[in-house]
């Protein structure tokens, strides 16, 4: 079955606090947009970026004219959706965050193998190095602890998670707009969701922090 790979870049990125929106955001020579986009050309597959309306004519101009290019909504899902109208007949649906331009491709492979091998929904996710608590606020700047989690059955979960294109429809059928992810979606009407090994250089930006990191990465020259 065809694979198309959306990638929603229509959101501002105001975390980051650049004055543009985050997926034209420089990254050494080349933008976020561009690089990931780069990441996914490999695959064969079809290729959607959706950016703010404003922005449409200028990510034409720096992506290959075979990706194509629509206007985004207020909310990652309406985002997601305007892709969707434009993912053509493929049956395999895979939602990539512009935000995690240094994706490898082997990670698209993972979660495009699975789907094939016939699960509906399929996410990248990473052990949690970290140990995590539930906290209630109980103050400026401060916080007690209500429990401690298992990070053992925890995943941190990244993009691209995939779909075949009727969860992918089913799950955004009645969302919303307030979801963060569209595994969420699908979970919440009862489709089986697998995580398959994600990837440390899947990581997303999100703050200026995460700007720097991974400039130096790029500067290492080991990508
Ligand atoms: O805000 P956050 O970093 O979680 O956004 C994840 C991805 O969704 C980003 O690539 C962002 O550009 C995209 N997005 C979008 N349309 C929106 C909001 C976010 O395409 N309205």
């Amino acid at each position: 079955s065809q694979v198309c790979v959306i990638i929603p870049a229509a959101g501002s990125g105001t975390r980051l606090g650049e004055p543009i929106p985050k997926a034209f955001v420089d990254l050494r020579g080349r933008t976020i947009l561009e690089r990931c986009v780069d990441q996914v050309l490999d695959l064969n597959a079809r290729v959607v970026v959706v950016v703010p309306a404003d922005l449409v004519a200028r990510a034409r101009l720096l992506l290959p004219s075979q990706v194509s290019v629509v206007a985004g909504g207020a909310h990652r899902s309406t985002s997601v959706r305007a892709g969707l109208a434009a993912a053509g007949a493929a049956g395999i649906i895979l939602v990539h965050d512009a935000a995690r331009p240094l994706t490898p491709v082997s990670v698209f492979r993972r979660v495009i193998d699975a789907i094939r091998s016939g699960h509906r929904a399929v996410i990248p996710g990473i052990p949690v190095a970290d140990t995590l608590k539930h906290v209630e606020q109980i103050g400026a700047g401060l916080a007690q602890v209500t429990t401690t989690v298992d990070r053992d059955l925890l995943r941190a979960i990244q993009t691209p998670q995939g779909f075949t294109r009727e969860a992918l429809i089913a799950a955004h059928a009645d969302d919303e707009g307030l979801a963060t992810d569209d595994a969420g979606l699908a979970e919440r009407i009862g489709i089986p969701v697998c995580v398959v090994d994600g990837h440390p250089m899947a990581m997303k930006i999100t703050t200026p922090w995460d700007l720097r990191v991974i400039r130096q990465i790029l500067d290492s020259g080991e990508v």
